[in-house]
């Protein structure tokens, strides 16, 4: 019928065959989930302007892990143990949870959809613990977009495990060098590019001139990514993730990732939501919650400067 809403929830084939669910917000904010990865590639102002970067050399040929939106590192960041570089959460399949436990769910949330990663025999080899990953999706009216993860230990030999874990979302910018990140400053990090060493943040916002890999650790719950080219400003809140991962590459590491274009460094920075530092835990029917939350700012310009203050107390 014309006029007609689209619905709030849909499945839909993207490219290569992959399965992807749309979801949808009544201003025409929406969202798009693909069950290869779990991973949110698309978030979109109800301008349609997309709000995430993924690169355009990504194959999307599974199981290589989708360079873009908010990959799901799990249960390892980085190289930091005997698993593959950031874990293998990205690079599998999850399903539609169909029946999930009750989550308590704002009533601004209309349109969600529930996924579940749990381990074949076959991944059992390569990680001996049972577990169920469950990320719920959501899009909020006024087009917020809210990741709660549920992380179980269904393990039946009596063994806890242990993880780390990164939501690394890819955000896109107008060009890297009009961005400020606030909401860092006077935290530590430990410098990937420096063999891991802790330094602490000087200064009063980040700005970026060169390549940067960085764990921001136990930093405040809401950290503002802001382009002063778009005018727009991404607030990124994290519950039971007091890390923050700081990514990009630059022009020179660029050209040695393959899914990763040469000037693609200039167009989006990783501003991770992580628990790195300290891994979580958990005994056999233990169960861990995190959540992040991605909102969108209109910023304006205040003598030639966004206002940080406004910025973070979300005004
Ligand atoms: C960062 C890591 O978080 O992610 C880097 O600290 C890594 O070392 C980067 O290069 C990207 O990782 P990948 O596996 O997605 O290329």
């Amino acid at each position: 019928m014309a006029g007609e809403r689209p619905p709030p929830l849909e499945l839909c084939k993207a490219v290569n065959d992959l399965d992807k669910i749309v979801l949808r917000e009544p201003r025409g904010c929406s969202a798009e989930v693909y069950l290869f990865g779990g991973q949110v590639l698309s978030w979109k102002n109800n301008r349609r302007e997309e709000l995430l970067f993924v690169s355009s050399k990504t194959a999307f040929k599974p199981p290589q892990a989708i360079r873009g939106g908010i990959p799901i590192c799990f249960p390892q960041f980085s190289s930091s143990g005997n698993l593959e570089q950031h874990g293998f959460a990205r690079n599998k399949f999850w399903t539609v949870d169909t029946n999930p436990p009750p989550l308590p769910t704002s009533s601004s949330v209309k349109s969600f959809v529930d996924l579940i990663l749990k381990p074949t025999q076959d991944d059992l080899k390569n990680w001996p613990h049972s577990y169920e990953f469950r990320l719920r999706v959501a899009l909020a009216l006024g087009g917020d977009l809210l990741l709660t993860s549920r992380i179980r230990n269904t393990n039946s030999d009596g063994k806890p495990f242990s993880f780390t874990i990164a939501f690394h979302t890819y955000v896109s910018l107008s060009d890297i060098s009009e961005v400020r990140v606030e909401g860092l400053e006077t935290w530590d990090y430990l410098d990937n590019l420096k063999e891991g060493q802790r330094f602490t943040e000087q200064g009063d916002a980040l700005t970026f001139e060169s390549e940067i890999d960085r764990v921001y650790v136990g930093t405040p719950t809401k950290i503002a990514i802001i382009d002063h080219e778009k005018k727009r400003t991404l607030v990124m809140r994290k519950d039971g993730l007091p890390d923050a991962v700081v990514w990009n590459p630059w022009n020179k590491k660029a050209k040695s990732i393959p899914d990763f274009g040469v000037d693609d460094y200039k167009h989006t920075l990783c501003v991770g939501a992580a628990n790195v530092e300290k891994p979580i835990t958990l005994k056999p029917g233990e169960e861990w919650t995190g959540r992040l939350e991605l909102s969108l700012v209109a910023s304006s310009y205040c003598s030639g400067q966004l206002d940080p203050q406004k910025v973070l107390r979300g005004l």
